[in-house]
């Protein structure tokens, strides 16, 4: 089958890498693609806002399924689009999307469907957020409701903090994404990310895995969009993924269906691991990035085939899904001044860094003539294989140091929690 993919980043690397692995696949492309996507698929030049164009290349070379990477497309309604077309595609309509697209949406159906999550108020004007934030106590947890890109959460340590929080939010910061803004319960323990496929109705769980969000090392300073992850975490027990199945993911999948917005794609739960017990934070319609790079890396199975089983609501009878039972470690090399303004421009030299099994995927890359330059503030995605997490992680550093990227820069200590616990086993 031909297939096309929607997106440009690290994850659609992967995504790229791991599908052109198929022998399901005749040709793969990408739109828009970037350099290291181009290795293993045709780019091309299509606006994924513009559903008649995408349509039209789809028809014209007899594409079977589009991959739709990122969340904004999937918010937008090109699932729409596409399946009206009769075209099969993996990620969801546009009213299932709203698990990620709004996040009052998943609130509300958190409390239809008893799924465990944080205590909430949806409000509307910072009046109504003003008066409700009396009903939680520090550190209050503030979030625009809708699409943010990964910017829109905030939590002030003091009441005095949120109203001025409150006030900017309403004034407009995060544009009409803030409009609504979902005040939170604080809850408190280990994040860990759990993913599984679904077509709407039969759900299997896809792995799991760990990021780093700040910028710094120790997990200090700005919120970034991921600075490394591993795969899988540990700390999700095999009995607390059958838990968070029963729990969160099947419950949120069974609501969704009778309810007549069907899920079909791939659902990522961000958990919280609570005292009493695994709690979602948020859904993401898509992939994690980078969180996907460390799933591409350990996964065994045919990509195309379970992805076109999701897109045409035929998973439960696909086969098992097999992952290495290895660790993948990925470090985010990011341009200077990330995630502020980034230096875009910056050479990059890629040397020996996939000599021994490490895969460097592209994030934010251009072709400058014959060189690689920096196009974004997420830049490689240096990604390998240990048996552990210390391994995974010693690999994946020997390849950093294999690239010559003086613009750039990386935390040294990716997987840091999990390399001290396995010290003390
Ligand atoms: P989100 O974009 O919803 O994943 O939130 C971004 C980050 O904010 C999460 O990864 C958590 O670290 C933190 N966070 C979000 N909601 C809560 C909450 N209710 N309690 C504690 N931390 C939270
Ligand atoms: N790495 C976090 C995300 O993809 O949302």
């Amino acid at each position: 089958m031909n297939i096309l993919l929607i997106g440009s980043g690290g994850r659609e690397h992967a995504l790229a890498w791991k599908l052109a692995q198929s022998p399901q696949v005749a040709k793969l492309f990408a739109a828009p693609g970037n350099p290291g996507i181009a290795e293993e698929a045709t780019c091309v030049d299509l606006d994924p806002a513009d559903h008649a164009a995408v349509l039209a290349f789809c028809k014209a070379e007899d594409i079977a399924l589009v991959v739709v990477g990122p969340e904004a497309p999937l918010v937008d309604g090109l699932g729409n689009a596409l399946r009206a077309a009769g075209i099969a595609v993996f990620g969801p309509d546009k009213d299932a999307a709203q698990l990620e697209g709004s996040k009052g949406f998943t609130k509300d159906l958190c409390e239809r469907a008893g799924i465990p999550t944080a205590g909430y108020v949806r409000t509307r004007s910072f009046e109504e957020a003003r008066d409700a934030l009396d009903r939680f106590s520090p550190p209050y947890v503030l979030k625009a409701d809708g699409l943010a890109a990964g910017k829109g959460v905030v939590i002030p340590e003091t009441k005095e903090a949120a109203l001025v929080e409150l006030r900017d939010m309403f004034g407009g910061r995060f544009g009409q994404a803030g409009a609504e803004v979902v005040i939170e319960e604080f809850m408190t323990g280990e994040e860990a990310s759990f993913f599984a496929l679904t077509d709407g109705t039969t759900v299997v769980p896809f792995g799991s895995a760990q990021d780093h969000k700040r910028v710094g090392e120790g997990d200090e300073g700005p919120n970034t969009g991921g600075m490394g992850a591993y795969s899988p975490a540990r700390v999700l027990s095999g009995e607390l993924q059958a838990r968070v199945m029963r729990e969160i993911v099947q419950p949120t999948v069974d609501t969704l269906r009778a309810e007549g917005m069907p899920y079909s794609g791939v659902l990522y739960a961000g958990l919280m691991l609570t005292e009493d017990g695994p709690k979602l934070i948020e859904y993401n319609a898509r992939f994690g990035d980078p969180e996907c790079q460390v799933l591409m890396m350990r996964l065994e199975s045919d990509l195309a085939t379970l992805m076109l089983a999701c897109a045409e609501g035929r998973l439960g009878e696909a086969e098992d899904v097999s992952f290495s039972k290895r660790t993948a470690l990925t470090a985010v090399m990011a341009a200077n001044g990330y995630p502020g303004t980034p230096e875009k421009g910056g050479a990059i030299e890629l040397g020996s860094a996939e000599e021994d099994g490490a895969k460097v995927f592209h994030a934010g890359t251009k072709r400058d003539g014959e060189t690689l330059v920096a196009n974004g503030g997420r830049v490689l995605n240096v990604t390998a294989m240990g048996a552990n997490v210390t391994e995974a992680k010693a690999a994946a550093y020997e390849a950093v140091d294999a690239i010559d990227f003086p613009s750039g820069f990386c935390r040294r200590d990716i997987g840091w929690r999990e390399v001290e616990r396995e010290a003390q086993r």
